[in-house]
């Protein structure tokens, strides 16, 4: 009930002054109201920490999100890097949940890219061309012989700056790099905001927004390895995995797509209904057998009707569920085939095979060649604006 109304109600029980009391009471009230509000805003709180410096000398902060359901988030202005994620499990306690290195010299070294923001575009291109009004732009060939994620420095190993945003019960992080024209063989100067903002309920949200002075392509993602369990040491593969897509966008032998779209129907690669990563991993499948196991893009249902459940993660020992909400078309749910025990983890040993997975919701590999797949060229005068919200809660 708004104030005007109360006092209404005030006037036909009470006296004039009783009702000037009342008033006066309810503005006291509406006070105590505004007071926590700001409480609440509070229970999400945003703190920055100086992380190191580069080898070129850049200074690099780190910033924590936390909230009071024992949900932080560490964010490093290097790559964008989610460097640490923790969420509680079914007992209440908060663990580390994605894959990282303890110190800003580790993620300078080469490294698949963990936890990073991937641009100008994720997943593969063809032979590294592809022709935009006739003309041909080449990038450097990464992942023999096609260009991946988007260069050897792309946006995972650049310097975001970072400002702090508070609104509501959430807390955020709006970061921002400029490319410039021809930077990793791109054409156009593209102006990129990625946003990251925990909520009090355990959802944090990756919002990309982007601009350009020159026609270009873009495919942004972020690159997080989850392993639910908090235990680095085994491999994902009883985490059960839902993907709400009837279609597969199945590729060749170096992970370009073939251009058709298949049901995943009667394959392996049926997620509809929760099933555990390992349980088909190594059937005899042409598919599985090119992604050197699960490394494909899904075709999610339900697209062009915004941000809907894409896919979800359940770990049953520790009851931690992962939801991904996304309004892209697609999602790359990567099963780590390619961790190999060279990296190190932050506490000693280190990450191998299939130790954690990567659910990178995106447009369909190699789109700038593909005239079938949805468009990802973005115009001047156009706003590239998408969202991911990755949701964590325990069964
Ligand atoms: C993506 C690719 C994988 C692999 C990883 C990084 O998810 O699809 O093939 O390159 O990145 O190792």
């Amino acid at each position: 009930m708004n104030l005007v109304k109360r006092c209404v109600y005030g006037i036909s029980i009470l006296s004039l002054v009783s009702m000037n009391v009342q008033c006066k009471g309810e503005k006291k009230e509406e006070a105590a109201g505004t007071a926590q509000e700001a409480k609440v805003t509070d229970s999400v709180s945003i703190a920055k920490t100086v992380y190191g410096e580069t080898e070129k000398g850049e200074k690099i902060d780190r910033y924590t999100l936390r909230n009071q359901k024992g949900m932080e988030v560490d964010i490093i202005t290097y790559g964008g890097i989610i460097t640490s994620l923790k969420v509680p499990n079914k007992a209440g306690k908060s663990e580390e949940v994605v894959i990282g290195f303890n110190s800003l010299e580790q993620y300078q070294k080469a490294n698949p890219y963990f936890g990073a923001l991937i641009g100008r575009f994720g997943n593969r291109i063809a032979k590294g061309k592809f022709t935009l009004d006739g003309k041909q732009y080449t990038l450097a060939i990464n992942n023999d012989p096609n260009a991946l994620h988007g260069g050897p420095e792309g946006f995972h190993r650049v310097v975001w700056t970072a400002e702090e945003a508070k609104s509501g019960d959430s807390a955020s992080l709006k970061l921002k790099y400029v490319a410039k024209d021809g930077e990793e063989g791109y054409p156009g100067n593209l102006t990129v905001f990625v946003t990251y903002t925990l909520n009090k309920d355990n959802a944090l949200d990756v919002l990309y927004e982007a601009t350009t002075d020159k026609k270009t392509v873009l495919n942004l993602t972020q690159h997080s390895y989850f392993n639910l369990s908090s235990d680095f040491s085994k491999p994902i593969l009883g985490h059960e995995i839902t993907i709400d897509a009837d279609k597969l966008v199945p590729v060749d032998a170096t992970l370009i797509p073939t251009g058709k779209l298949t049901d995943v129907t009667n394959t392996p690669f049926d997620f509809r209904k929760p099933k555990a990563v390992g349980k088909d991993i190594n059937a005899s499948d042409d598919q599985l057998k090119k992604g050197l196991g699960y490394d494909h893009c899904w075709v999610l249902n339900n697209q062009g009707k915004g941000e809907r459940f894409a896919a979800s993660a359940y770990e049953p020992t520790s009851g931690r569920l992962l939801e991904v909400y996304t309004d892209q078309p697609g999602i790359q749910f990567y099963s780590g085939n390619f961790l190999d025990g060279t990296l190190p983890m932050r506490n000693g040993g280190t990450y191998a095979h299939r130790t954690g997975f990567c659910l990178e919701t995106q447009h369909y590999p190699d789109s700038p060649n593909q005239k079938d797949f949805p468009t990802t060229v973005l115009n001047p005068g156009e706003k590239y604006k998408t969202k991911t919200t990755f949701k964590f809660s325990v069964k």
